[in-house]
């Protein structure tokens, strides 16, 4: 495993070739205020549980965007669009420590114009996807990890590749760029009660993308 730069308590660790891992690149004041600021946006935008393309089905999650675009899931697909589907309002802009993360790890000179935000209650998961809405996968995407551990699944650019799987903690950050930016992942399960950070308990994620070329 290769260990090139220090951020945060630990060295940031190649999982495979383009995906990265920044231990503990916050802090456990970091991570509170970044939770705290989470939970005051989300009074703007609030979460609300999305659906599946065609089928409807609900997603064991809870989402909410900032940014300039948020990322959408309904009945009738997959999309960005600059305002919440519930509340028709711009969303909030991207806490700075998340921007934070972001201008750290990321490795390119452009801003992300996505933060999309997972809120996983106990029980709740991620099926294995790539994130492929995007109209340039120039940048790599940036997931910050806060509350409740989490066991991460990551496998190769075909759905059918084999996968791997590591367990996240409150204040890690997974960067997937360059060979890894369209890899499959998921969450399997997250682990309810291994932290406290979160009132409600769970695990929130952030996941910053860049979404369109910079002519658009
Ligand atoms: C996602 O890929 O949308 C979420 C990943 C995570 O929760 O760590
Ligand atoms: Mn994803």
């Amino acid at each position: 495993m290769a260990f090139d730069l220090f951020f945060g308590r630990e060295p940031v660790q190649d999982l495979a070739p383009g995906l990265r891992l920044a231990r503990g690149f916050f802090d456990e004041a970091a991570q509170r205020r970044l939770a705290d600021e989470v939970a005051a946006l989300a009074r703007a935008a609030p979460f609300y549980r999305p659906h599946m393309p065609n089928s409807g089905r609900p997603f064991s999650v809870l989402m909410t965007n900032f940014g300039a675009l948020g990322w959408v899931s309904s009945v009738a697909g997959y999309r960005y669009q600059p305002t919440h589907p519930e509340t028709g309002a711009a969303f909030p802009p991207i806490p700075a420590l998340a921007l934070e993360a972001w201008e750290r790890l990321a490795g390119v000179l452009c801003a992300p114009q996505a933060c999309l935000v997972n809120y996983y209650a106990p029980g709740a998961r991620m099926g294995l996807h790539q994130d492929a809405d995007e109209g340039d996968f120039s940048a790599p995407v940036v997931s910050i990890s806060l509350g409740c551990d989490a066991l991460f699944r990551y496998g190769g650019a075909r759905r059918a590749d084999p996968t791997r799987s590591v367990r996240l903690r409150s204040g890690d950050v997974v960067v997937m760029g360059g060979p890894a930016r369209l890899v499959f992942h998921g969450v399997d399960r997250i682990y309810p009660g291994t932290s406290g950070l979160l009132p409600q308990g769970g695990r929130l994620n952030l996941t910053m993308r860049h979404v369109r070329p910079p002519r658009d």
